[in-house]
């Protein structure tokens, strides 16, 4: 109990899936968490049940609503320890099918997304010299995927711009750790929305997809806790796989 007490965090894509999940074990661990996501309903919906939580509606595309968001809670709060940018689509397509809007999408969200929150949030840390930005990367950035080009090339940015953050900040002496982290597959509405339409379109592709391993959310939200804690003061620039080996294991290829 108590290890982020007294911390304030920013989840965004806190509404659902892997924020959710990250969003409740900071508020069991006494922080007081802001959950920011594009979801009015879902984040409404949730936003009860975690103590002392409160719902912002935030689309993480525009840098005007981050500045907004971000000081608003330093207003109001006076801090902000913690920013753990989560907010994230997927589609399924290889290059060859993936067209300059979809494409502009999800780098919308992943991309963009997660440059603003990363620019915004460094901005009031540092001034406090304090502070842990955790960035959702995933598994596609080490692997790639034929039919996740897009997401894939997304957590990739995301990867390379959490250890840019880090070593300005580490070298500015900021005080500000930014880390990335990898999931494989978890149980969250994506994971099953992308299963649903593997099984429309190839149900042979999804009767495997059965056999492949999947965490549960609560796996990630620990080691986000983990990098929002004091614990981790000497973890910065890391990027932590969470997939029990599948990374290594699914390299495996057909003859
Ligand atoms: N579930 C997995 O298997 C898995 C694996 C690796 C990485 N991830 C990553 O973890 C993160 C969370 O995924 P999840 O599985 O919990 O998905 P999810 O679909 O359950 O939740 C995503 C949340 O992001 C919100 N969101 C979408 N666009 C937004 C925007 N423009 N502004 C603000 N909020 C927005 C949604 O409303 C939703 O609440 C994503 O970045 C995803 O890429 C998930």
């Amino acid at each position: 109990m108590g290890r982020v007490a007294g911390k304030v965090a920013i989840i965004t894509g806190g509404a659902s899936g892997l924020g959710l999940a990250s969003a409740c074990r900071l508020a069991e661990e006494g922080a007081t968490v802001v959950i920011a996501d594009i979801s009015l309903e879902q984040g409404q919906a949730v936003v009860g049940e975690i103590a002392g939580a409160r719902f912002e509606h935030l689309d993480v595309t525009q840098e005007a609503n981050w500045i907004g968001l971000i000081d608003k809670v330093v207003a109001e709060f006076g801090r902000l320890d913690i920013l753990l940018n989560c907010a994230g689509i997927v589609r399924l397509a290889s290059i060859e099918d993936t067209s300059e809007a979809m494409w502009r999408e999800i780098n919308a969200v992943g991309t963009d997304g997660t440059f603003f929150g990363c620019k915004h949030a460094l901005r009031v840390m540092k001034v406090v010299g304090a502070g842990s930005i955790i960035n959702m990367c995933s598994t596609a950035s080490i692997q790639g995927g034929p039919m996740i080009f897009a997401y894939a090339a997304s957590k990739s940015a995301i990867r390379g711009m959490t250890k840019s953050v880090a070593v300005l900040s580490a070298q500015s002496g900021y005080g500000v750790r930014c880390n990335s982290i990898h999931p494989g597959n978890m149980r969250t509405p994506m994971l099953e929305g992308m299963k649903e339409i593997v099984m429309e379109n190839d149900p042979e592709a999804a009767a495997a997809m059965d056999n492949i391993w999947v965490g549960e959310p609560v796996d990630v939200a620990n080691l986000v806790l983990f990098l929002a804690s004091d614990e981790s003061v000497a973890v910065n620039g890391a990027a932590m796989v969470v997939d029990n080996t599948t990374t290594i294991t699914e390299g495996v290829v057909p003859h």
